[in-house]
C-alpha cells in the first residue's frame, strides 16, 4: 500500500453540508483566518489531545509539552492541531474520576472521529486521562501516539525523601495517630508535591504508563521521564514525528494490540507490583480492542511473574529512580523470558527488535532488580473469589501484612465511604485490630467506585501501634496505598452482591493463597437476608443516569455497556 493513501488531511471527516466541494472550500477558508494556506492544508494532519486545565496540577507543564510535540510534527512534515477535552485530576474531581473516565474516554473518541486527522497524540497522565484516551483510541482507531505528562520529583522533610501519596498517606496516619503534630503535618503538606507532574510512586498513573509502553502505543521509555525533564520534552518531539510516520503508515491501534500484547502488558503489571486499579483499566481497554481478558487471566500472569521493580508502595523507591535505572525498556530487557516478543508498537518494531540492544540492568542501580533477585516472588495482585465475592475481588498482595494474608474475623460494616467516616473512630464500636472493616455501596453503580476502600485504621487502634486490618470493599483504593486491602468485589452492593447481606458480627474469611475471600453464613440466612435487599434509587437525569443504568462491574473493566 502506498504511503499516500493514508493521508486525507484536512479533507478527513468533512462537515456535512450536501455538498463536498463547498466543504472543502469554507474549511480553507475559515483556517486562511488562523494563517493556514493551502501548503499548510497539504500536510498529514496530528491531532493532539491537550488535557491541560488549571485543576490539573499534575499536567502542569503540559503547555510546553503540547509546543514540544508540535515542534516534532512540524519536523517530520505534518502539521498539528491541538485541541482541549476534558481533563480529570483524582484530588479536585467530586465524587471520584472514576465517575467520569468513561464520560471523556466518549468525549475523546467523538473529537477524534469528528474532526480531520490523520494520527493524533493524546497527551494525558493524571491516573483516569490515560486510561480513557486509550479507551478512546482503540474504539476510534486511528494512528495514535500516547504521551503521558510524567512523575513529580520527589520531596524533602526534615531529611526523608517524600513522595505523593504512599507518603502522604503514611505521614497522615502517624498524625493520625498522634505520632505527628498539628505543625508539623501542616509542613509536611508542603512537602509532598514538589513539582508538577504525575503521583511519583508505582500508583495508577506510573502503572498505566508503564502498561501503555508496554502495549506499543508510546515511544520506547515514554513512560518514565519525570514531567520536568529535558527527557519528558525530548519524548514529546519523537513522539510528535513519529505520528506524522504512523499517518503516513496507516499503522493503527487493532493492528498493533493482540492477546499477546495485553499479556505482555499483565506481566509488566505483576512486575511493577503496580496499582490495582489497572485491573479495570486494562480490562476495559481489552475490551474496547475486541479481547476478552478475565480475572483468572491476571492469575495465571501473576503466579509466574515476580516483583523485580522496587518503587513504593511494594518497595521504597520512586519513578525517578526506575528512569534512572533505564526505565521500561530495560525493565522487559529483564522480563525478555516471560514476554511474547512478536508483539508490534507503533514504532513498526517488535518488541523483540525494540530491546535487542537494550542493556540489562545495572549493577550500580538498585530500581529493577533481577529476576534471580526479587522483592517478591510472585502474585503481586491476586484475584480473588468465594462466596463474598462470586463474580471476583482483588488484592494487592505484595502490599499487605504477611500476617493477615489468611485471616479469619468478625465483619463491622459501614454502610458507605460517608457512614465510615462518621463511625469509624468511635471507640464504642469496639473494633478490635483482628476484625474486618467491610465497607459497602462503594461499587460503580453506588457510588461510581471511588478509592474509599483503604478505610483508615480506627484512631484508638492507630494509638496503640496498629498499622494493618483486613478491610473488604466493593470500592477501589488509590494504587499509592497499601495493606491487607480486599477491593472490587463483584458484584457490588448495589446490585444485590453478597457484600451486600453482610451484618455485623458474621465471619469473613481471607486466604490469599488460595485464592478466597468467603463470608461464612449459611446458605439459607443468606437467601433470608436477600429477600429484604432494597436497591438505592437510580439518578433522574445526566451523565449519573447514563451511567448508573450503563455501567458494567469491575471484573468487566466498568465502561458503558454499550461502548
Ligand atoms: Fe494526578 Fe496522582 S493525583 S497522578
Amino acid at each position: 500500500m502506498s504511503k499516500k493513501e493514508h493521508i486525507e488531511g484536512i479533507n478527513r471527516n468533512l462537515t456535512s453540508y450536501g455538498d463536498v466541494g463547498f466543504s472543502r472550500y469554507l474549511r480553507r477558508a475559515f483556517l486562511s483566518s488562523a494563517g493556514y494556506d493551502r501548503i499548510d492544508l497539504g500536510k498529514p494532519i496530528i491531532g493532539i489531545v491537550d488535557t491541560s486545565s488549571d485543576y490539573n496540577s499534575c499536567h502542569r507543564q503540559m503547555p510546553e509539552m503540547v509546543q514540544a510535540i508540535k515542534r516534532g510534527v512540524l519536523q517530520a512534515g505534518g502539521l498539528p492541531l491541538a485541541f482541549p477535552t476534558i481533563s480529570l485530576n483524582e484530588i479536585l474531581t467530586s465524587p471520584t474520576t472514576m465517575f467520569f473516565r468513561n464520560l471523556q474516554a466518549m468525549e475523546t473518541e467523538e473529537m477524534i472521529r469528528a474532526q480531520p486527522m490523520d494520527a493524533v497524540v493524546l497527551v494525558g497522565g493524571c491516573d483516569k486521562t490515560l486510561p480513557a484516551q486509550m479507551m478512546a483510541a482503540i474504539s476510534a482507531d486511528i494512528p495514535a501516539v500516547s504521551v503521558v505528562a510524567g512523575s513529580m520529583l520527589t520531596g524533602s522533610w526534615r531529611g526523608e525523601r517524600l513522595g505523593a501519596c504512599t507518603d502522604c498517606r503514611r505521614m497522615w496516619a502517624r498524625h493520625r495517630s498522634g505520632e505527628l503534630s498539628e505543625d508539623e503535618i501542616n509542613e509536611i503538606e508542603q512537602a509532598l508535591c514538589s513539582t508538577g507532574g504525575t503521583c511519583m510512586v508505582m500508583g495508577t498513573a506510573s502503572t498505566m504508563a508503564c502498561v501503555v509502553e508496554t502495549l506499543g502505543l508510546m515511544m520506547p521509555g515514554g513512560a518514565t521521564p519525570p514531567h520536568s525533564s529535558g527527557d519528558r520534552l525530548k519524548n514529546c518531539v519523537v513522539s510528535g514525528r513519529q505520528a506524522v510516520e504512523l499517518a503516513r503508515s496507516g499503522l493503527k491501534p487493532s493492528a498493533i494490540l493482540s492477546p499477546a500484547s495485553f499479556r505482555n502488558a499483565l506481566t509488566v503489571l505483576m512486575s511493577l507490583s503496580g496499582s490495582t486499579n489497572a485491573v479495570v483499566h486494562i480490562t476495559a481497554m481489552a475490551r474496547r480492542a475486541g479481547i476478552s481478558l478475565t480475572l483468572d487471566d491476571y492469575n495465571a500472569v501473576a503466579e509466574r511473574v515476580p516483583v523485580i521493580v522496587d518503587c513504593k508502595p511494594a518497595g521504597k523507591g520512586y519513578m525517578e529512580d526506575l528512569h534512572h535505572a533505564g526505565g521500561v525498556p530495560v525493565l522487559l530487557k529483564e522480563l525478555e523470558s516471560l514476554l511474547d516478543l512478536s508483539t508490534l508498537s507503533i514504532t513498526g518494531q517488535t518488541l523483540g527488535e525494540q530491546i535487542k540492544n537494550i542493556k540489562a540492568p545495572g549493577s550500580w542501580q538498585t530500581t529493577i532488580r533481577r529476576l534471580s533477585d526479587p522483592l517478591y516472588p510472585k502474585n503481586a495482585i491476586v484475584s480473588l473469589k468465594g462466596s463474598l465475592a462470586p463474580n471476583g475481588a482483588v488484592i494487592k498482595a505484595a502490599a499487605a501484612s504477611p500476617h493477615l494474608i489468611r485471616h479469619t474475623g468478625k465483619a463491622i460494616v459501614f454502610e458507605s465511604p460517608e457512614d465510615a467516616i462518621d463511625r469509624l473512630d468511635n471507640p464504642e464500636l469496639g473494633i478490635t485490630p483482628d476484625h474486618v472493616m467491610v465497607l459497602r455501596n462503594g461499587g460503580p453503580i453506588g457510588a461510581g467506585m471511588p478509592e474509599a476502600g483503604s478505610l483508615p485504621i480506627p484512631k484508638y487502634l492507630a494509638a496503640q501501634g496498629v498499622k494493618d486490618m483486613v478491610r473488604v470493599s466493593d470500592a477501589r483504593m488509590s494504587g499509592t496505598a497499601y495493606g491487607t486491602i480486599v477491593l472490587h468485589c463483584c458484584p457490588e452492593a448495589a446490585v444485590g452482591g453478597p457484600i451486600a447481606l453482610v451484618r455485623d458480627g458474621d465471619l469473613i474469611e481471607l486466604d490469599v493463597e488460595q485464592k478466597r475471600i468467603e463470608l461464612l453464613v449459611g446458605e439459607d440466612e443468606l437467601a433470608l437476608r436477600k429477600k429484604s435487599f432494597v436497591p438505592p434509587p437510580t439518578p433522574k437525569r445526566g451523565w449519573a443516569k447514563l451511567f448508573a443504568e450503563h455501567v458494567t462491574q469491575a471484573d468487566e473493566g466498568c465502561d458503558l455497556d454499550f461502548l
